[in-house]
């Protein structure tokens, strides 16, 4: 396997004054509710994970989880207090400011959740603005800034200033800027959270599209269980600075690695999530015509099985049969009892 994108190594982040002296004294075993009588906050508890290249890790939990602040630590906006942080192999901790510009300039990309744009710039302005530091002349990067405009649906209003647009539309300018550099790692901190039901779909359709085509290594904070359904490689699940879980939609909702995670995912509609493959039978005797891949989400091929009489074929990537799935299935997938039921 290739050197993981980001790799984070018992990364702590602890806000207060002792935060250092605390964490070394605790030997790593930090417990929140001792650290905040000691007037620490704990942000980012332990946490060890790596993202490869090409992958979408969400990061899903409660307010005040710990999402941004691990985020934040990641990009070093904010420098964790212990633990270790690689980018592409290079020990971010160790960096000088100069390298360590370079690679936020050229190599990150980050959409915050305070959208953060400058006042006094334009709609256009603001998007060709990190261009323009990268050094891209001006009349190139207003080009490229007006292509990300018309993207995210902007277009007529290029020419307003920040204040003199929605919250969601302001949103919209950041996910544009941020995307017109085309950084090879994306850190997005619920990017579509301010925008109406509609264009949050929309641009999560194009986001996936242009991550098709792009392939970033992205980590992807979100509230919305079914934005990270629909986004997500892998989900991390926190809950006070912890990663309860990371591992796949599937896997999470299956076999959850705490009772937190189960609490947290027991609305979510398992057909939503689950594949042909996770839910069907090896058997391959007395099939109908009608074939079905093993990757699909049992939510969009389950009203066509459910209109078959015979079991329906599952086939791989090579149209090879390699198992069944009948409609009882799938009817005991989407009503099945949650808690008990593999
Ligand atoms: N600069 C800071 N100083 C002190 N405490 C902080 C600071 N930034 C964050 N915290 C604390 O760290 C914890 C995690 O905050 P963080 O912003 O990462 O949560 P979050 O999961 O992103 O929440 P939300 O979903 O509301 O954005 C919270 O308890 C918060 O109060
Ligand atoms: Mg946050």
């Amino acid at each position: 396997m290739s050197e993981p994108v980001i790799k984070c190594e018992n990364v702590y982040k602890i806000f207060g004054a002792n935060a250092e002296k605390m964490l070394k004294d605790s030997n790593g075993n930090v417990d929140a509710k001792t650290f905040q009588e000691n007037g620490c906050i704990v942000g980012v508890n332990n946490a060890s994970f790596e993202v490869s290249k090409g992958e979408m890790l969400v990061v899903m939990g409660l307010s005040g989880s710990g999402k941004s602040t691990l985020l934040r630590c990641i990009s070093r906006l904010t420098d964790a207090t212990g633990g270790k942080i690689f980018i592409e192999g290079q020990d971010l901790l160790q960096l000088n400011n100069k390298d360590l510009i370079d690679l936020r300039r050229n190599k990150m990309g980050m959409v915050f959740q305070s959208f953060a744009l400058l006042p006094h710039k334009t709609v256009v302005e603001n998007i060709a603005f990190p261009l323009q530091i990268k050094g891209v002349k001006t009349e190139d990067s207003i080009g490229k800034a007006m292509d990300m405009v018309k993207l995210v649906g902007l277009d007529g209003r290029e020419n307003y200033f920040p204040r003199e647009l929605s919250g969601g539309q302001q949103q919209r300018v950041g996910i544009a800027r941020s995307l017109a550099v085309e950084p090879d790692i994306w850190f997005l901190d619920e990017p579509f959270s301010a925008l109406d039901p509609l264009i949050r779909k929309e641009m999560q359709d194009e986001f996936l599209r242009l991550q098709e085509k792009l392939q970033k290594t992205i980590m992807f904070i979100t509230h919305d269980f079914d934005e990270a359904l629909k986004l997500a490689d892998r989900i991390a699940i926190m809950k006070d600075g912890i990663i309860e879980q990371l591992d796949t939609p599937a896997n999470i909702v299956l076999n959850p690695a705490t009772e937190y995670v189960r609490k947290f995912t027991e609305e979510v509609p398992r057909e939503k999530v689950l594949l042909i493959e996770d839910v069907m039978d090896k058997t391959t005797d007395n099939l109908g015509d009608l074939k079905v891949s093993k990757d699909e989400i049992i939510e969009n091929v389950a009203e066509k099985i459910l209109n078959q009489e015979k079991s329906v074929a599952v086939v791989d990537n090579n149209n090879k049969i390699i198992g069944s799935i009948n409609p009882a299935k799938i009817i005991n997938t989407v009503f099945g009892g949650r808690k008990n039921n593999n």
